[in-house]
């Protein structure tokens, strides 16, 4: 796919650049439609009994086979979440953190991530504030990690 196909998908963007790309994200062509295909289905058929239940285990594996396949993981390997804040918080509480764990991260990161971050029972270093110190302090502080841990965990970011 090339970016012109790419951007073409997005129909909103025929009208601006649009930036947020979280919560309020712009939706696909083909999202919706295949949205409504399915709440049409619900509308008709109702959302209950063994068949609905099954369709729908069968369509995540289906859809975790499928994004696995276009970012090179494999399916086991794929967790389908219902957002970045979820996806943020199962990952940092499978870690396992501890106190002698350490993050390194930017005060400019999203609740997010910001929240399960001083959750997880690891410290918490801040390398670039909100001010504009330049990110090549962060790279920095990520190169130089107080504790072994931190060194494999600090590349997160929402
Ligand atoms: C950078 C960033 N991270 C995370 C989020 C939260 O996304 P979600 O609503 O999918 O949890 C947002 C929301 O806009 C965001 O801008």
């Amino acid at each position: 796919m090339t970016l012109e196909e790419a951007r073409a998908a997005f129909p909103v963007l025929e009208r601006f650049a649009y930036l947020n790309a979280g919560s309020a994200g712009p939706f696909a062509r083909a999202t919706v439609e295949a949205m409504r295909r399915h709440l049409d289905g619900d509308l008709e058929r109702g959302r209950s009994g063994r068949p609905y239940f099954d369709e729908m285990l069968e369509l995540r594996e289906r859809l975790r086979a499928r994004i696995g396949r276009l970012i090179d993981v494999s399916a086991e390997n794929l967790a389908l979440v219902d957002s970045t804040s979820r996806g943020c918080s199962t990952v940092l509480a499978g870690l396992g953190l501890r106190p002698e764990d350490e993050i390194v991260t930017t005060d400019v990161e999203h609740f997010g991530l910001l929240g399960p971050v001083h959750a997880s029972g690891a410290r918490v270093r801040g390398a670039v504030d909100a001010a504009g110190r330049p990110a090549a302090r962060l790279s920095a502080a990520i190169a130089a990690p107080r504790s072994p841990a931190s060194a494999s965990r600090s590349g997160m970011a929402s």
